[in-house]
């Protein structure tokens, strides 16, 4: 006979918080964490502040919040670790949420954009298929470098590929071949030579913005082929406005 899966009266919410500027957390982020019986925050280290528990320590000081500790070994190497990471980080909230508690799991930008959160709720789903599971949306950063660099991102028909380039400027290869559409390039910051390189030989390469910790210590933003002389660390992120209109659109 099958055994019925445990049932959990409790609810997960993955909270976006922006991409660090704690005026980009939204109302409603707020609201949802202050109203939760547990917040917690995505960390490598029970010691480690994390940079969405940052965001939101500065956005709402009083707030108490607990650390979930992750592996987050890029590469295939590290993907044994970072899966058990993530099933004893679900552990852990099946035992709040099997208390019925709302838990809330704050992160960096929005939580259904690469997100810890989605590999989270995967493994929570794996304990507690039934479990009640939602999110609040979080400003991206590649919305943010858009503001602080003033370049308009999309006009008319043009569309956008967000791509991540964590092993190597390949991956906007097939997108920057299209003039008609913006690419955003994230977790690309250990390859901005190769990248601006790479949109060089494209045509691509002017009008291009880089942002580097936005809205965080260290913060850089400003055109990719200035500030393409080294590696950036990987919370950069690369903007490349459509190739048909260059020279019609904002300029940083
Ligand atoms: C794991 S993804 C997180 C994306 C996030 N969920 C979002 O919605 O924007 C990490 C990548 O997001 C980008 N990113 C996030 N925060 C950033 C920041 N403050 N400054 C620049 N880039 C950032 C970088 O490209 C980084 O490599």
């Amino acid at each position: 006979m099958a055994t019925a899966a445990p049932q959990s009266g409790g609810r997960l919410l993955g909270v976006g918080v922006g991409p660090g500027d704690p005026e980009l957390v939204t109302r409603q982020a707020l609201r949802v964490v202050a109203e939760s019986d547990r917040v917690v925050a995505p960390s490598t280290a029970v010691d480690a502040v994390g940079r969405a528990e940052a965001i939101v320590r500065q956005a709402s000081p009083e707030l108490h919040m607990e650390r979930l500790v992750f592996d987050m070994t890029a590469g295939g190497d590290g993907r044994g670790a970072r899966e058990a990471s993530h099933r004893a980080a679900a552990q852990a909230l099946v035992r709040w949420l099997d208390d019925g508690e709302q838990v809330a799991f704050v992160t960096l930008g929005d939580p259904n954009i690469y997100s810890t959160f989605s590999s989270l709720t995967a493994a929570v789903r794996g304990l507690r298929p039934t479990v009640e599971i939602g999110s609040v949306p979080g400003i991206m950063a590649f919305q943010a470098l858009a503001a602080r660099a003033g370049a308009v991102l999309l006009d008319g028909t043009e569309s956008l590929s967000l791509v991540t380039a964590l092993d190597g400027p390949e991956a906007l290869d097939a997108a920057i071949e299209d003039p008609t559409r913006a690419v955003v390039v994230y977790k690309g910051g250990r390859h901005v030579p190769e990248i601006a390189a790479s949109l060089s030989r494209a045509g691509r390469l002017e009008g291009a913005v880089m942002g580097e910790l936005l809205g965080l210590p260290g913060e850089r933003t400003g055109p990719l082929a200035q500030l393409a002389d080294g590696p950036a660390t990987y919370l950069a992120t690369v903007i490349v406005p459509p190739g048909a209109r260059r020279g019609q659109g904002q300029q940083p």
